[in-house]
């Protein structure tokens, strides 16, 4: 009996689809399906799909082609299925042509000619696209444009600066349809705003757009007074919209998974939390606000909203600036600690100290893919590692589209209660002597 297997997303279920299935089929006489988990497809950045893993595997059943369907989750998987199938021929299209040919010591491969025009992602851009507008005063853009290509129903499509200069050279540098200085026109005909202009007008940009029912992304923070911030979440509520701040870390499967193991007690009793950050190597300098915000997300997912007491400790230059800062949050059972080199180098490190264990994610932790713990009693580290592309921005992204098609009210990645805590740390924070 020959047996043959194939692989797809099978997203959106096509014609493309049904053909190289019957003709693999017929080049054998038993066939393996082989349908990408969600969790695959986000790893390998493939972030659009819109169909369930449940409904596209319905959809290759019903075709009655595939004897047996199997789920592909992992890079790599290939070479065990064709062992663990006992397969003689990989089939795939020819969009593939090439890659798989290392897999000819194990099994024939046959790339099939792909059916003409039509495929997943042409469906896809025939649906609804969201249009996105920045609103900044810088003409370098922080990756918006860029990241957003990787997210289908999503373009960019105009920019807003009262500078006009900045506002052209943004346009032409990133080929955007438009730009403009007057901010009402500019919403117009805008379904989604990313406000990253600087703090003292934020908060009244995310206002007008809100009030114009527009979905807003804002650089974090949003605003300084926990009282505006907390006023701007009533008002996006009221206006049946999503206010998301740009903390992309929460987007991010490591740190869920992360969040995840250590509220299972994973080290035990959680009871200490520390961040280190040398603000320079923040991507490329951000502003103390801005940096420290990222600490107090980490720690707000890791140890609550319910701290008791915060302190913060400082060292200036010889010329008055800060140069580095220890900020301590107490909680009932926990201390959180951060700590921050402005011009002075600090080793990046988020580490978590439990009962029975500890966890370190080290290096640039707002923007990992990786973890370890140390646990009590066991001889080697466990490592969790979770490939992903990007900086984070497009899960956020991602994630909107989907908040926006499903018509959700609310952000679930960071609730606007614990932005609000935020708020109210980052105000205690920013009063430091
Ligand atoms: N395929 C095909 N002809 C098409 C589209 C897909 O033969 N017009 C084949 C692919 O080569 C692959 C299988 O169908 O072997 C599953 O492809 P998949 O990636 O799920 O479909 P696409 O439509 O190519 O999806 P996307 O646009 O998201 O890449």
């Amino acid at each position: 009996m020959k047996k043959v297997i194939t692989y797809g997303t099978f997203d959106l279920f096509h014609q493309g689809h049904y053909n190289i299935l019957k003709r693999a089929r017929e080049l054998g006489d038993y066939l393996v399906v082989g349908v990408t988990s969600e969790s695959y497809d986000i790893e390998r950045g493939k972030l659009n799909v819109q169909d369930s893993l449940l409904k596209r595997i319905e959809n290759v059943r019903k075709t009655g082609f595939a004897d047996e369907i199997i789920v592909e989750e992992y890079q790599g998987q290939k070479l065990n299925d064709i062992t663990k199938y006992n397969i003689d021929l990989l089939v795939v299209g020819s969009d593939w042509r090439g890659k798989f040919d290392y897999l000819k010591n194990y099994c024939e491969v046959v790339y099939l000619e792909r059916t003409k025009n039509i495929s997943s992602t042409k469906l896809r851009s025939e649906g609804m696209i969201y249009r996105v507008g920045i609103v900044t005063d810088d003409a370098e853009d922080n990756e918006m444009v860029l990241e957003s290509k990787y997210v289908s129903g999503l373009h960019v499509e105009s920019v807003y600066s009262e500078d006009v200069f900045v506002a052209r050279e943004f346009c032409d540098r990133y080929e955007l349809d438009s730009y403009g200085t007057d901010y009402e026109q500019f919403l117009e005909g805008l379904d989604i705003i990313y406000i990253r202009s600087g703090l003292k007008n934020r908060a009244d940009y995310i206002r007008k757009a809100l009030e114009r029912d527009k979905y807003v992304i804002s650089d974090t923070p949003m605003a300084l007074e926990p009282e505006e911030i907390r006023e701007l979440f009533a008002l996006a509520k009221a206006h049946q919209v999503v206010l998301v701040e740009k903390l992309t870390m929460v987007y991010l499967r490591a740190f869920t998974q992360l969040v995840w193991l250590t509220h299972g007690a994973l080290v035990g009793d959680v009871v200490a939390v520390k961040c280190a950050i040398s603000q320079d190597d923040f991507e490329g300098g951000k502003n103390f606000s801005e940096t420290v915000s990222q600490a107090l997300c980490a720690c707000i997912k890791l140890l609550g909203k319910d701290y008791l007491e915060v302190k913060t400790n400082a060292v200036k230059s010889s010329d008055g600036c800060f140069i580095y800062d220890i900020i301590t949050m107490k909680y009932l059972r926990a201390l959180a600690t951060i700590e921050i080199g402005t011009t002075v180098d600090v080793e990046n490190e988020l580490s978590i100290i439990g009962t029975r264990g500890r966890i370190t994610v080290p290096g640039d932790w707002w923007n990992t893919g990786y973890f370890e713990a140390k646990i009590e009693g066991q001889e080697f580290l466990k490592r969790y590692s979770f490939n992903f592309e990007g900086n984070g921005l497009r899960y956020l992204l991602q994630e909107l589209v989907i908040m926006i098609r499903d018509r959700r009210t609310e952000c679930t990645r960071f609730f606007y209660e614990e932005s609000e805590t935020l708020a109210e740390l980052l105000k205690i924070i920013n009063q430091r002597g």
